[in-house]
């Protein structure tokens, strides 16, 4: 893939190159082309599934479910430090070896006939294994192409990945190591599932101009009369993956909205010379739908798995760097996870309500404005990755 950096002077600029056509409003609902999304993306991308900071000893694992592939993977951080990926299931019948989400052992055990597999897949030992008609090399667990950028783990499900982790990110791997994730220890959680398209959601947490109306209770702190509606300082795109340089309010404390009060954190840190500096407020939008900030005092992501054609699980965590080093970086720490979670609750009811709008199929297109272009370089990136992918199932002869 060509990776593509652009660098523009204002954001206006940045993001003229996408065009202003209306998008079709089937995308965002019908199973057709969710099953071509499913294949064309989802089963060949790499996606991002977890933190190594899960993965603290050797021995260590843990468990995804991955819907849309209708897989359980097992992620293991080897005796030998290594860390790989392979299906929770047994190759003697299927079985699922763990139900467990994570946990620590060198052997997997199945519990139907005791296969007992290693912490690479390999078959170590089977109960009266001479009446098969195999070998346990034959018997060992296919493997998941698995790597590491910025402490996140990502999975390639497609067993012949056409890029490495590393090129398909481009130049965002090494910028992304030098973000706070790179180095967390530990993180809290929260999920979430949604009646609504995959992209539905996830759009809405790539454009700022829902903030002044959704928010309002809430009372987002980038909301400012310099910037009503806090549209970022600028974008950038790599590739099919795209950045936005979030917008620091001046006054984060001076006109609280009512309610929360965002600043409140963002005094905190710059109290304790927590803040660092302007690439801790980078927003990273990797293909196809995760996205990380870098916020003054712990590192936020998102990511949407799609669990269907118009319902999908989100994943939010915020992760944070060693311990609290005071009683107010710990509140402050609170305080991020808490006003996120009540911030998200107003997006996920407007999410709802446009999905609801869409489904009846009256509208034929929808609209973004040039603030919105990430949502549009998202939906870019789609169209032409189903495209690829039907010319090449056109041309290979395969009816799948
Ligand atoms: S299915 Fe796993 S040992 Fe039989
Ligand atoms: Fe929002």
């Amino acid at each position: 893939m060509n990776e593509q950096t652009r660098v523009f002077t204002s954001p206006d600029d940045q993001v003229a190159w996408l065009g202003t056509d209306p998008i079709p409003a089937h995308v965002y609902y019908d199973p057709e082309w969710y099953e071509l999304e499913r294949k064309a993306i989802f089963l060949r991308e790499w996606l991002e599934v977890g933190h190594m900071c899960e993965l603290p000893q050797p021995g260590s694992w843990i468990r995804r479910e991955l819907e849309f592939a209708n897989a359980s993977i097992l992620i293991v951080r080897g005796k030998d430090d290594r860390v790989r990926a392979f299906y929770n299931a047994c190759t003697h019948r299927g079985t699922q070896l763990v139900e467990e989400e994570s946990g620590k052992g060198a052997n997997f055990l199945c519990p139907y006939h005791f296969w007992n597999f290693g912490d690479d897949g390999r078959l170590v030992a089977a109960p009266d294994f001479d009446r098969f008609a195999l070998t346990k090399d034959q018997c060992r667990i296919p493997g998941i192409a698995v790597d590491v950028v910025a402490g996140l783990i990502f999975i390639n499900l497609d067993p012949n990945p056409r890029q490495s982790l590393r090129e398909y990110l481009g130049a965002y791997a090494d910028r992304m190591e030098t973000m706070p994730v790179a180095h967390a220890t530990t993180f809290a959680e929260y999920t979430y599932e949604i009646d609504a398209n995959w992209k539905i959601t996830y759009d809405n947490f790539q454009e700022n101009y829902h903030l002044r109306h959704v928010h309002g209770l809430t009372g987002v702190a980038t909301v400012h009369k310099d910037n009503l509606y806090g549209y970022p300082d600028s974008y950038g795109f790599n590739g099919p993956h795209r950045t936005q340089q979030i917008w620091s309010n001046p006054e984060p404390l001076i006109k609280p909205m009512q309610g929360w009060n965002m600043g409140l954190n963002v005094r905190l840190a710059m109290e304790q010379g927590l803040i660092g500096g302007p690439e801790d407020r980078m927003y990273f939008a990797l293909f196809p739908s995760f996205f990380c900030i870098g916020t003054p005092i712990q590192h936020f992501s998102h990511k949407v798995y799609p669990l269907g054609p118009t319902k999908s699980r989100g994943v939010i965590r915020v992760y944070w760097c060693g311990q609290d080093r005071s009683a107010s970086e710990r509140y402050a720490r609170e305080y991020a996870i808490c006003a996120i979670h009540d911030i998200h609750v107003e997006d996920v009811n407007i999410i709802n309500r446009a999905q609801k709008g869409l489904l009846s199929g009256a509208l034929k297109h929808i609209h973004f404005m040039n603030m919105e272009g990430l949502c549009r370089h998202l939906y870019q990136n789609v169209v032409a990755r189903v495209e690829a992918y039907k010319t090449e199932i056109a041309a290979s002869g395969d009816v799948k």
